[in-house]
């Protein structure tokens, strides 16, 4: 890495969040509506909101790490728990194709320029996810970000999903860089917290206009789109807004 003078607290690399920060869970919404006319919206959320809290389950039932299981396990976990809750006639057709939809989830526009003006200052962006390896390969090339994000870090080898410590302890393993030093990015507002608790310098990315987590905590800013991860690195007079 060059060796430049940097203003006290300016991270030295990023990592990003991948489900909700980089790829758009609710895009599955669109498909969903499809099979289920009036539900589409209801069930990518609910299937979300149990995707999450099926992770923090089996990280914190376990000992050793026995409950865990891939996201992907958990992923249709909560699909399957989602569409019973809601009296949804899904069969086995209709369940592959929405996990299907998790490979190919939409990137959010900005992500490309952003990732291109980070990789243009020489610093280093990765992703950390709850998310296992085949799934953040999958997803980072199915949105077209080949070659703009080193390393895809996984929880996977840890059998501990975010917001456990053993889960955040793996960016700074990977980086070399003390945990300040490291900007991490997420959408999802727990896990800003999360990622702020343990050390991390912290964006949370607050596309929709939600309330902070009430945990008398606050990430070290807020912003409504990547966009604000470059206000973390001052440019030299020649400043382009990608
Ligand atoms: C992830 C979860 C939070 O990508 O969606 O880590």
């Amino acid at each position: 890495m060059p060796t430049r003078s940097r203003a006290p607290h300016t991270p030295r690399a990023v990592l990003f969040d991948a489900f909700g920060t980089l790829f758009d869970v609710y895009s599955v919404s669109t498909l969903a509506e499809q099979l289920f006319p009036g539900q589409g919206e209801r069930l990518s959320m609910l299937w979300r909101d149990k995707q999450i809290e099926y992770s923090r389950l089996a990280s914190m039932s376990g000992v050793q790490g026995e409950r865990y299981r891939p996201f992907w396990e958990i992923t249709r976990a909560g699909l399957r728990y989602a569409a019973q809750r809601l009296g949804l006639p899904m069969d086995a057709a209709a369940e592959d194709r929405l996990m299907n939809q998790y490979h190919h989830l939409s990137s959010f526009p900005e992500n490309k320029p952003v990732l291109q003006a980070l990789k243009a200052r020489d610093i280093p962006a990765g992703i950390l996810s709850n998310g296992d390896p085949q799934m953040l390969a999958v997803a980072v090339k199915s949105a077209g970000l080949d070659g703009l994000l080193d390393p895809l870090i996984s929880v996977h080898e840890t059998r501990r999903y975010k917001t456990d410590p053993a889960a955040y302890a793996l960016g700074p393993a990977a980086l070399k860089l003390p945990v300040r030093d490291i900007l991490f990015v997420s959408s999802n507002g727990w896990d800003a917290i999360g990622a702020t608790w343990y050390g991390y310098t912290t964006l949370w990315v607050n596309r929709a206009g939600l309330p902070l987590e009430q945990l008398d905590t606050e990430p070290t800013r807020i912003g409504s789109s990547l966009r604000a991860v470059l206000d973390f690195f001052p440019t030299p007079s020649n400043r382009t807004t990608p």
